[in-house]
């Protein structure tokens, strides 16, 4: 039968990883820092060690000085890793041009940022992402209030504080962000998850779970670390 205007989209894989998690907080390695020449190879042993989420890094060299991967990587990720939860981060500058091509390849949840949509906009764009079955999150940079993210909190799963000025792996972690946390922490829902990103390590992440944060990207914490020592490092970032 054909899909209705009413019907319930099928949600793409990983959604309860999310809105109804075993644990927190969730840990989601960014393969930013991961070896692009084998990528399976290099994420499948953290996902069978501790990794909760992978943390797909789309850069336009527009919205960010860098270039990273579009949908075909998604793609890839989804076929070797099809019950995973792909989260997808779009620093990009017309995140509404991307978003079904990466539904379409198997995200699970798809982040834009403020500093693109805000209000009324950002709600559109979130309801369209829910209509195709996938997750919403909306990200905030170091620079950029917290108010615009306030407002709009309630119609997104996922609230992405970014820790770092995007662009890079391997920056030093921004302390002052976590008074965001702290604001967007007491609106949210159990089924709304809050994210850091950027220079979170086994340092600076008690301070981010002290702040409210319950799901930590790391790349290069973890990737810049020899293999055998990744699952540590993993146990770390979730405090032990
Ligand atoms: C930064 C990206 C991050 C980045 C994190 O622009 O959004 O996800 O890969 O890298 P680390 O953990 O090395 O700061
Ligand atoms: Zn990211």
């Amino acid at each position: 039968m054909p899909p209705t205007l009413n019907s319930t989209p099928t949600p793409t894989p990983g959604h309860s990883v999310f809105k109804s998690p075993v644990r927190l907080p969730l840990i989601g390695p960014s393969i930013l820092s991961g070896d692009f020449g084998r990528m399976e190879a290099d994420c499948r042993p953290l996902m069978e060690s501790g990794a909760d989420y992978l943390h797909l890094d789309v850069m336009d060299g527009r919205f960010v000085p860098n270039l990273t991967m579009g949908p075909d990587m998604c793609r890839w990720m989804r076929k070797y890793f099809p019950d995973a939860a792909l989260d997808v981060h779009l620093m990009v500058e017309e995140p509404e041009r991307f978003v079904d091509a990466f539904i379409g390849a198997g995200a699970t949840n798809l982040t834009f940022h403020v500093e693109v949509h805000k209000g009324a906009e950002a709600e559109k764009l979130a309801d369209h992402i829910h209509k195709a079955g996938a997750l919403a999150g909306l990200a905030v940079n170091p620079p950029t209030d917290v108010a615009p993210m306030l407002d709009v909190a309630g119609a997104f799963d996922m609230l992405l504080i970014m820790s770092v000025n995007p662009g890079f792996s391997g920056q030093a972690f921004i302390p002052s962000v976590l008074d965001k946390a702290r604001r967007v922490k007491p609106l949210l829902r159990p089924d709304q998850r809050l994210e850091a990103d950027g220079g979170v390590s086994p340092t600076t992440s008690p301070d981010c779970l002290a702040a409210g944060i319950d799901t930590l990207v790391s790349a290069s914490a973890i990737f810049g670390k020899p293999a055998a020592e990744r699952k540590g490092v993993m146990a770390a970032l979730r405090g032990g």
